[in-house]
């Protein structure tokens, strides 16, 4: 049966979204527990009860919105994403696929359908990295994978720990680590969401179904070089920060060049320098690096290419180098069955559709360790993400909810 899905409900409410930034339109910048980010969280919940959903908050700030299925004891059926942006992005990433998720919800109540199995749809706290560092935050915790000790250590660049923010965000619970999900909590998680890259658009197809997730690692670099006055201080004695940093920045490029393969992907996204005056030799220099790649053994090659550059470089100027693996994460595998139901779903929905690879990393990264689980990816357009100019059409984004609507239904009958 076709579900009524309501594109013009759906992309008022992303437009409405958007606006809800830290930045005037089109910027949309959402960090995690800014005041923006508050407010779009309000903004959600709000949805999420006017479709008569119970939700809930754990003690990291994961939303958890629940339509109670007839067998209230058996694992719900989970979807989500997130709605936090990183500075200067669009109004798409994570959006499509937390509204998207609402949507399917309402086309499903609409249709009369009551679900055997719960659905839960998940907002995951901080997917992107912008305030600690760390991308994936409340996914990692929900599976598991990060220790006590570890979120303790987490701190954003004025110093503030988790601790500080979920005061701030009045989130419940004390300890963040027990966030941490009971085995079987979910029966399949499935996550709907902007492709971020061109193939889509490219081969003109409505839907990817994602069956593997390339593998994230990051790197923070802490230089401390001797800073100094800008003329008096010659240039055979500087030890610059700032000229070691841009070393192991081409370094960073060259090491992804040189990996063999096409899918090492490496970025220096953080480079700030102390003191930043112009008449002021660098003394300090924070540096954090993004490195990808579909296999691991390039990926971590490359990864070990960068540290040993990084160790050289400073050695060589004599600067002090504090290098710290931030995460180092394996790629997720999708599951096959769930893969071929929503390959089914779009055939019955008459979808064009292939299966792919994730470049960009997701909360289903995390959640596929606990679940099966996979991505609905839709088109967006010239495969352009994290910019203002970042867009799916109301079309796109439609084709996508019933693609998810269909699959939930299917999973939970
Ligand atoms: C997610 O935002 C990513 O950086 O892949
Ligand atoms: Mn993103
Ligand atoms: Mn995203």
């Amino acid at each position: 049966m076709k579900l009524p899905i309501d594109g013009a409900r759906l992309q008022k409410e992303i437009d409405e979204l958007s606006l809800i930034s830290e930045q005037p339109a089109p910027v949309v910048t959402r960090v995690l527990f800014s005041e923006a980010d508050l407010r779009g969280r309000d903004f959600v919940k709000n949805l999420f009860r006017q479709a008569g959903l119970a939700v809930r908050e754990d003690a990291v700030g994961n939303i958890f919105a629940r339509w109670e299925g007839r067998d209230k004891s058996a694992p719900a059926l989970a979807t989500g994403s997130h709605i936090d942006a990183i500075p200067n992005a669009g109004k798409y990433d994570g959006v499509v696929g937390v509204l998207g998720a609402i949507e399917a919800v309402r086309a499903l109540q609409k249709t009369g359908f009551v679900p055997q199995r719960s659905i839960e749809c998940i907002v995951f706290t901080a997917e992107e990295p912008t305030r600690f560092g760390l991308g994936c935050l409340g996914s990692r915790i929900l599976a598991g994978t990060l220790s006590k000790d570890k979120i303790a250590g987490l701190r954003d660049r004025d110093g503030h720990d988790l601790e500080f923010w979920r005061k701030r965000a009045h989130l419940p619970g004390g300890d963040p680590a027990a966030a941490r999900l009971a085995e079987n909590t979910y029966a399949s998680f499935v996550e709907l969401h902007i492709e971020q890259g061109p193939i889509l658009e490219q081969r003109n197809l409505a839907i990817g179904i994602v069956e593997k997730i390339a593998a994230p690692s990051s790197l923070r670099l802490q230089l401390t070089g001797v800073g100094g006055h800008a003329g008096a201080v010659l240039m055979p004695g500087r030890r610059d920060a700032l000229l070691a940093g841009a070393e192991i920045a081409l370094e960073v490029e060259k090491a992804a060049l040189a990996s063999g393969s096409p899918d090492t992907v490496a970025t220096t996204g953080v480079f700030r320098i102390e003191p930043g005056a112009v008449n002021s030799v660098p003394c300090h220099a924070t540096l954090e690096i993004d490195l990808r790649d579909t296999q691991l053994a390039s990926r971590d090659a490359a990864l070990k290419k960068i540290e040993a550059a990084a160790v050289e470089i400073c050695h060589r100027r004599g600067i002090g180098l504090q290098l710290e693996r931030v995460n180092v994460d394996a790629p997720a595998i999708c599951d096959g069955a769930l893969v071929q139901s929503v390959s089914g779903v779009c055939e019955e929905l008459g979808l064009s559709f292939t299966k792919m690879i994730s470049r960009a990393y997701h909360d289903t990264l995390f959640m596929a360790r606990i679940c099966p689980a996979t991505m609905i990816f839709i088109p967006c357009r010239g495969g352009v993400s994290h910019r203002p100019d970042e867009y799916s059409s109301p079309q796109q984004i439609a084709d996508g909810v019933a693609v998810l609507a269909g699959t939930l239904r299917r999973l939970v009958e």
